[in-house]
């Protein structure tokens, strides 16, 4: 298709309007020019050409969904060690794992599977970590490029406890992070961040440095904090003098200066609290992997967002287990519930604040991404939900919606557009026999 071209998707489209409210147009045509919406009307104009209509029908046509921290070389070790707290699962999975990536060749057979994962689930924005090779990571930023994603990417940084074989000094870390920002401009869809791993792996002096290269080249920059008990004993115990993790961020000007793009933020103190509020940052909460590093606490989701923060979801495999973030969507509203036991006084998240996270909060990132408003991005997901059987009194397209978030997977997903352009994806498994044939 011409990307100049018109286009009417014609279906029930829905989108969050705001964290409170999910707008559902039943019937209805998105028109798409040049890649972006223009409008969403009840009917085709007269006279549109049916060879630029795509119908589809009875299904739901939903914003692609937004994956604002996951780990692209962990995509190997998912499901591996999850009965270990965060910091052996490190040592014993992730940093031998990653250290694999020095090999160009393994990094692009893994990143490029990664890739057609994410489409498949139906990301197509994605904040994905690196590694610390230089090569391996701009492999990782050129393969998601030539697949269209929206995503921001960079290189890893540790220039301390680090096993040997899997660390940088700090003038290599340094030297290493100014190239790949001047080799990656980004001036298309994919544009390129600073990406500390967390703070008990970087020393002062390298943070100070990568806050001056986040300053110097306009980026933004994304990291762990407040993760899990264990990890925000072992940062106090390095910087006594913080009073909260965030707070180390921002005192090398890696958050408030440029955007940041924060994992976890599951403990929040007053201070961290109005940070959040009042700070160009978006505080990614990934419930799959809260659990499974057992953090000893669940993000307060309903009360980060009415204190104003501003928050998205992530996958954050390897410690997450799966790239949906449909099923991310509602594993926050389920946590939300069992929080609730503890903290009686915070009501459960909605639906409608999940799906406003997955979608167009994480979206705000990248740009016009999120949502189906008039000079936004027409990225999109088309949703089948045959496969369930329909109540007699039938579903509202949110309730499909909503089900589609719970029962659903990848099958449900028909159709993938990123500016109005459909992306194929290949298929994940070889189509092998699963007896073999006598000989
Ligand atoms: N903190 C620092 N690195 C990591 C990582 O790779 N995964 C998770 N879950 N937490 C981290
Ligand atoms: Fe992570």
């Amino acid at each position: 298709m011409e990307s100049s071209a018109r286009r009417a998707y014609c279906g029930h489209v829905l989108h969050s309007r705001n964290k409170d409210t999910i707008v559902a147009r039943e019937n209805a045509c998105v028109i798409v020019e040049s890649g972006l919406v223009r409008e969403i009307l009840d009917r085709l104009p007269e006279g549109f050409p049916p060879e630029a209509v795509v119908d589809c029908s009875d299904r739901l046509i939903i914003p692609g969904f937004c994956d604002l921290h996951t780990h692209a070389p962990q995509f190997l070790q998912r499901g591996l060690g999850m009965d270990l707290p965060l910091l052996d699962w490190l040592n014993v999975h992730t940093y031998p794992t990653e250290a694999a990536f020095a090999d160009p060749a393994h990094a692009r057979a893994i990143y490029t599977r990664f890739a057609d994962e994410l489409l498949r689930q139906g990301t197509l924005a994605v904040c994905p970590f690196p590694t610390l090779h230089e090569e391996a990571s701009d492999i990782l930023f050129c393969t998601l490029a030539e697949r269209g994603l929206y995503a921001f990417c960079g290189k890893l940084n540790m220039d301390r406890n680090g096993p040997p074989g899997y660390i940088e000094t700090t003038a290599a870390s340094v030297a290493s992070t100014a190239r790949f920002l001047d080799t990656h401009p980004g001036s298309g869809n994919v544009r390129p961040c600073i990406v500390p791993r967390f703070t008990l792996t970087c020393t002062d002096t390298l943070l100070e440095a990568l806050g001056g290269l986040a300053a110097r080249y306009g980026v933004p920059v994304h990291s762990h904090v407040s993760e899990s008990i264990e990890e925000i004993e072992a940062v106090r115990a390095l910087f006594p003098h913080d009073p909260n993790g965030l707070s180390i961020f921002r005192r090398h000007g890696l958050a408030g200066r440029t955007p940041a793009i924060m994992a976890h933020c599951i403990f929040p103190d007053e201070e961290t609290s109005r940070m959040l509020a009042s700070m160009d940052i978006w505080a990614v909460h990934c419930p799959e992997a809260t659990a499974n590093i057992a953090a000893g606490g669940i993000m307060p989701v309903k009360q980060l967002l009415a204190s104003g923060a501003t928050l998205a979801l992530g996958s954050d495999i390897g410690s997450g287990s799966r790239l949906s973030i449909a099923s991310a969507i509602a594993a926050t509203v389920r946590h939300s519930k069992l929080r609730r036991i503890l903290f009686p006084e915070w009501d459960a998240v909605t639906f409608a604040e999940a799906f406003w996270m997955g979608t167009r909060s994480g979206g705000r990132l990248f740009g016009n991404v999120g949502a189906f408003e008039p000079g936004w991005a027409f990225n999109a997901l088309v949703i089948d939900d045959g496969a369930m059987p329909m109540p007699q009194a039938g579903l509202t397209p949110v309730e499909r919606l909503e089900r589609f978030c719970y029962c659903g997977d990848d099958r449900w997903i028909r159709a993938r557009y990123i500016q109005g352009e459909e992306i194929r994806v290949q298929t994940a498994f070889q189509d092998k026999p699963h007896t073999q044939k006598p000989q």
